[in-house]
């Protein structure tokens, strides 16, 4: 059996989470190199993981002899790591959002063009069982046109611990972190239209708070451990209209007074039918009758299926199924979001 090898850039909380243990246990992968800032780190997780430590990003490309690579690092670092690994021939699949500005993801997205490389984004909602059989609901037809849709991920208190609060490290707050994965999956679900005016606003009104709950997701690298710097958003919310007449709203909070419900939450309107998430219900009408079904859907580990899909992608050279131009798409939206909020002012992005 064929079996491809691998490395990890950034071995903090998502890479032990999800890439190490999928990428060691995956029968078609050798998990062979590891690299961080942080060497005591990756010499911890190389012991551990039955892999190599490099000193650096560019030693790992150069010598590990390796086909594909994950990137792990702050989304500040995302581009330049993936463009280098690019460079160097290898595969790569990058950690969400694909980068931290709209300049770096149009700088990736020539890379990946003339490498020939797979660029995978890792939005790893599209993986999820219940995603997934929307997904196949709305490509029935049986919905009819999707005209509006809204997805959120609403924490009443939940700032991670960490340089997710610094836009240095992170580019930007709750609507890049966790708003990523709500508009990706809205945005896919619709059947990924052309982006056409927005209008975002970005609040910081709340954090940092000192609620004696809250925070649960903390990073592993030391930076901006007690979150001395938070120069983000709390709350992140944007209008987004497309070329094909539907719009979105979308929803992303750290921390708010309402509801605590850190779900991702989804509700599409089309012509003949509609949808939500989560649970997943579809209404409809029959014989006249307004009807609602719930799907019985059984939850997955979709990191896995993530890294399952990579693997296949990079075996049979495939194209991955959230690609560069997307995470570009992505990246436009989440930018014009931010100018529309500075600027007060809607932000066309079609010509
Ligand atoms: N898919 C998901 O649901 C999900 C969940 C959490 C985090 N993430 C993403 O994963 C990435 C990492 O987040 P995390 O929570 O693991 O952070 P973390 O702080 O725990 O880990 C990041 C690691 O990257 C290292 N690093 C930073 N820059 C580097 C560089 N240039 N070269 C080598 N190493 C470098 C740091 O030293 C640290 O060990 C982020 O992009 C984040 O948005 C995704």
């Amino acid at each position: 059996m064929k079996k491809i090898k691998v490395g990890v850039v950034g071995i903090g909380a998502i890479a032990h989470i999800f890439h190490l243990p999928n990428y060691r246990n995956h029968p078609q992968v050798e998990l062979v190199a590891v690299t961080d800032l942080d060497t005591d780190r990756a010499n911890k997780a190389a012991d551990e993981w039955g892999a190599k430590a490099f000193a650096s990003a560019d030693a790992m490309f150069r010598d590990a002899g390796l086909d594909a690579v994950s990137i792990c690092t702050f989304n500040t670092a995302h581009a330049a790591l993936a463009i280098k690994a690019l460079e160097a021939g290898l595969d790569v699949l990058v950690e969400k959002p694909m980068t931290a500005t709209v300049e770096q993801a149009e700088q990736l997205h020539r890379a990946a063009e003339q490498s020939g490389r797979i660029l995978m984004v890792g939005m790893s909602s599209r993986y999820r069982n219940d995603v997934r059989a929307m997904k196949g609901i709305v490509e029935s037809g049986e919905l009819g046109d999707i005209y509006f849709a809204k997805a959120r991920i609403i924490r009443r208190r939940g700032v991670p611990f960490g340089w997710f609060t610094s836009k240095e490290l992170s580019g930007g707050g709750p609507m890049m972190d966790i708003g990523v994965h709500a508009l990706d999956a809205v945005w896919w679900l619709m059947g990924m239209p052309k982006t056409d005016k927005v209008m975002g606003k970005l609040f910081h009104k709340i954090a940092p708070y000192h609620t004696k709950t809250g925070g649960f997701y903390e990073a592993m690298s030391s930076n901006n451990k007690e979150n001395p710097v938070y120069d983000v958003e709390d709350l992140g919310t944007a209008y987004l209209t497309f070329d094909n007449g539907a719009a979105l709203t979308v929803e992303a909070s750290w921390a708010v007074n309402g509801v605590q419900d850190d779900a991702m939450k989804i509700e599409l309107f089309g012509t003949k039918g509609g949808a939500s998430l989560d649970p997943l219900f579809v209404f409809k009408e029959a014989n006249l009758i307004p009807v609602e079904s719930r799907l019985d859907i059984e939850g997955n580990d979709y990191y896995k299926e993530e890294i399952d899909h990579f693997v296949q992608c990079v075996l049979h050279r495939e194209q991955p199924v959230s690609d560069v131009s997307q995470g570009l798409e992505i990246m436009r939206m989440l930018d014009a979001i931010g100018r529309s909020s500075e600027k007060n002012d809607v932000i066309r992005l079609l010509d």
